[in-house]
């Protein structure tokens, strides 16, 4: 009970008791059988003047105490009540109140759980979300967006979408949907200097009532997508490029011999020579593709294990020995102290010196050396493929590990290259969680080394 209604209290017991001692005078002079009629009348009008005066100022008083505890939830105290000791009417009022009080209250903490639960989805989303109103300015904008188009959402707050986007296209699809509520999905950049790809998805907000109230946007990045689908529709073309060039030449050839050519023994034989050589091309081109998708999807499986270093080399040389001998080349071979034995997929590591040493034969001068070397590293063994060949220009270093890229077009067809050998290296080195490394100078040859864990 508040200190005024208290007050009140005292003023209203105070009365009655003089109210109550009056009568008490009174009635002694009516006991005493003189009594005036009118004194009584008057005394017993103020006493009951008084006493109404005193109910009455008790309820404006607790009126007064309920207005306050109103006023208090209000502005979201739900802890004050009025103390009333009476079963009536306004007691009834009183624990109402209480009643609407704690729902209130705990609908508005549910509330603010769901409200702190949104938040969360929607700042954790990878996708940027916007909200417009049905008259398009910004309601709602996560964390993700705001680091997209680079605006928080304090600034962006109520602004229209072409203050916050600078693209007119997006702007006049999600005008199409707010005016005819039509989902809208398109691909592009969120402003003219933007470098990165978004698919953007506009979709109305359909209200309970099934009338549009705004527009939601959501954003997500595709640059990465776009680039692998370039990549591959490139590799798509390298590949068609590649196939047709041979096949190109073997028609050629075939359709010259049917012409007559075959007539000419040492014609025919000439042409027959570079038909067997265009078809065996082909044929490890196709079988470098279907090596390099394997690798690619993980269907080799990588056995380790540890494979005698010398071994080892004295296969790959006896394999390669003939290919050396057409071009007069020299191949030495080094086992250093320690390095006795690497730790690998047999096949795979068979597979990289096949394609190093070819190269160093490929690319280095008649009458050349060509070594190759193993050794202990840090990491655990290195191996280097050395030669004082054509070498490669600085600018085509980093490139030489692509899908298809030569330096010399012509010189590695007629070398009977297909430009995947680089590229099937890197893949089973890093498969090994090695590493490749090439340093190269032009006419002074070229260093490949791998690094493989022992691990
Ligand atoms: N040892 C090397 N010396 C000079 N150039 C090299 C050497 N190894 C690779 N290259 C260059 O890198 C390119 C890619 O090599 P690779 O992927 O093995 O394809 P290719 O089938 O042409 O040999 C070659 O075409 C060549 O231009
Ligand atoms: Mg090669």
């Amino acid at each position: 009970m508040s200190k005024f209604s208290l007050k009140i209290a005292a003023a209203g017991a105070i009365c009655a008791a003089l109210t109550i001692i009056t009568l008490l005078y009174i009635s002694r002079d009516i006991m005493q059988g003189v009594y005036n009629l009118p004194v009584v009348l008057l005394v017993l009008f103020v006493g009951i003047m008084m006493f109404y005066l005193w109910i009455d100022n008790n309820q404006t008083v607790f009126i007064r105490d309920l207005n306050e505890m109103v006023k208090a939830i209000a502005q979201g105290d739900f802890s004050q009540s009025v103390i009333i000791n009476k079963d009536d009417e306004l007691n009834n009022l009183n624990e109402s109140l209480k009643l609407m009080a704690s729902k209130l209250n705990s609908r508005l903490l549910k509330t603010e759980h769901e409200k702190d639960q949104m938040e969360t989805i929607l700042t954790s989303m990878v996708e940027g979300v916007l909200a417009f109103d049905i008259t398009g300015r910004l309601l709602l904008m996560n964390k993700t967006a705001e680091d997209m188009i680079g605006i928080t959402f304090v600034e962006a707050e109520k602004r229209f979408f072409l203050e916050i986007l600078r693209n007119h296209q997006l702007a006049d699809l999600l005008k199409k949907c707010l005016s005819d509520g039509s989902r809208q999905v398109i691909e592009a950049n969120l402003s003219p200097t933007d470098q990165e790809y978004y698919r953007v998805y506009i979709t109305p907000i359909i209200g309970k009532d099934e009338v549009s109230q705004g527009v939601i946007v959501v954003l997500r990045n595709v640059t990465e997508v776009r680039i692998l689908e370039q990549v591959r529709s490139d590799f798509v073309a390298n590949v068609s490029h590649e196939l047709r060039t041979p096949l190109t030449s073997v028609k050629g050839y075939v359709e010259t011999l049917l012409d007559g050519a075959i007539d000419d023994r040492p014609t025919a034989k000439k042409f027959l020579t570079i038909i067997n050589t265009e078809t065996d091309r082909l044929n490890r081109l196709i079988s470098d593709l279907l090596y390099l998708s394997k690798l690619e999807t993980g269907r080799i499986e990588l056995a380790k294990k540890w494979i005698s270093s010398q071994d080892m080399l004295d296969h790959i040389i006896k394999l390669l020995e003939p290919v050396a001998l057409e071009k007069n080349i020299t191949i030495e071979s080094t086992v250093n102290t320690g390095a006795g034995s690497v730790f690998g997929n047999p096949g795979m590591l068979e597979q990289v010196l096949i394609n190093l040493l070819e190269n160093a034969i490929k690319y280095s001068y008649d009458g050349g050396i060509v070594n190759i070397e193993i050794s202990i590293c840090e990491q655990g063994r290195s191996i280097k493929v050395i030669d004082k060949g054509i070498g490669i220009p600085a600018e085509s270093l980093a490139r030489v590990f692509e899908r298809f890229y030569r330096v010399d077009k012509g010189r590695s067809r007629k070398a009977g290259g297909t430009g995947l050998g680089l590229s099937i290296v890197k893949h089973i080195v890093e498969r090994h969680r090695g590493q490749v490394q090439i340093e190269s100078e032009e006419e002074k040859g070229t260093i490949v080394t791998i690094i493989l864990p022992i691990n």
